[in-house]
């Protein structure tokens, strides 16, 4: 490598928001804490995940949780059933979830088929159980500040932002998409009045003649709008922080898959106006099963409610 180029890793290394490591120290932190909590009190804390269908992606996602759990010593329990089961017959696996003592959180993993409603299934899940966070008492209680689980990407943009040592209060944070799993939950955590949020919080979408307009005078901007690249350098103002949620796939002929990976923001040009920032893969991902997990703990620990 010439030193230009290494110059050139060096300085992108130093900016970069490491999501794999952040989250592999909150997995060590939640595995001391499962060893205590089942020694202290028999309890070991209990998942349960529902798969419906053969989305492929929905099954690595699932197996990733799967394995997520064992690695820091967590029950898991996994139910797979085919595309056409009813909603009803969901709703029935949830119940009995529900009543289970050794489960402690829930989780159905989306997109269900089309003739079940989604709404329908989260609303059935218990809200002491709620591992997700999509159930609108979740939802409530982040709105008006009471504890409770939080949804899991949301929830780990603070982490990352929080362990990196950026400061979010009277920030300008711009959100681009305004998704019920990412926008919305990551606007109500950030502008609420506690020590690490307190931002000002603006958020744009399609209903947006330009977005570029807003995105421009954030002081950190968070992109979860499944669009691959949609964010470009002359979108951003030098020095912005940039979290970047988007998981796509790009056709590309060079990789032995045919594709890579990339975000909603186009890596080479925001980065460099950026003082910080997440890669894709490797920022924002890894961060969302380690904080199912401590949503799970939490639930298995009693530690919300009231
Ligand atoms: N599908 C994609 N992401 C998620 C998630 O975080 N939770 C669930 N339940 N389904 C998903």
């Amino acid at each position: 490598m010439s030193k230009l180029m290494s110059d050139k890793k060096l300085m992108t290394d130093k900016k970069l928001i490491d999501g794999k490591k952040i989250a592999a120290d909150i997995r060590a932190e939640l595995k001391a804490k499962t060893d205590k909590l089942l020694n202290d009190t028999g309890i070991r804390p209990g998942l349960a995940l529902l798969l419906v269908g053969d989305d492929p992606a929905s099954r690595v996602y699932v197996n990733s949780k799967i394995k997520a759990c064992a690695e820091i010593g967590f029950r898991s329990i996994t139910k797979e059933l085919p595309a056409n089961t009813t909603e009803a017959e969901v709703l029935g696996i949830v119940k009995q979830w529900n009543e289970d003592p050794d489960v402690h959180g829930i989780l159905v993993q989306l997109p269900l088929p089309k003739h079940i409603v989604d709404n329908n299934v989260i609303r059935a899940i218990s809200p002491d159980k709620d591992a997700d966070g999509f159930h609108p008492e979740s939802m409530g209680r982040l709105v008006i500040g009471l504890p409770g689980f939080v949804s899991c990407t949301p929830a780990g943009i603070l982490e990352l932002l929080i362990r990196s040592n950026i400061s979010i209060k009277g920030k300008h944070v711009v959100v681009v998409g305004r998704s019920n799993i990412v926008g919305k939950p990551i606007a109500n955590l950030l502008y609420q009045k506690t020590p690490n949020a307190n931002a000002v919080v603006t958020i744009c979408h399609t209903g947006a003649d330009d977005i570029s307009y807003y995105t421009k005078q954030a002081d950190i901007l968070i992109v979860a709008v499944g669009v691959a690249e949609v964010i470009k350098g002359d979108d951003v103002k030098e020095g912005v922080v940039v979290i970047d949620v988007g998981m796509n796939r790009v056709d590309d002929a060079t990789r032995p898959r045919g594709y890579r990976l990339t975000g909603d923001v186009h890596f080479p040009s925001v980065s460099e106006k950026a003082s910080a920032i997440t890669p894709v893969p490797g920022g924002v991902g890894p961060m969302t099963i380690a904080m199912l997990l401590s949503n799970t703990f939490k639930a298995a620990a009693g530690e919300i409610g009231g």
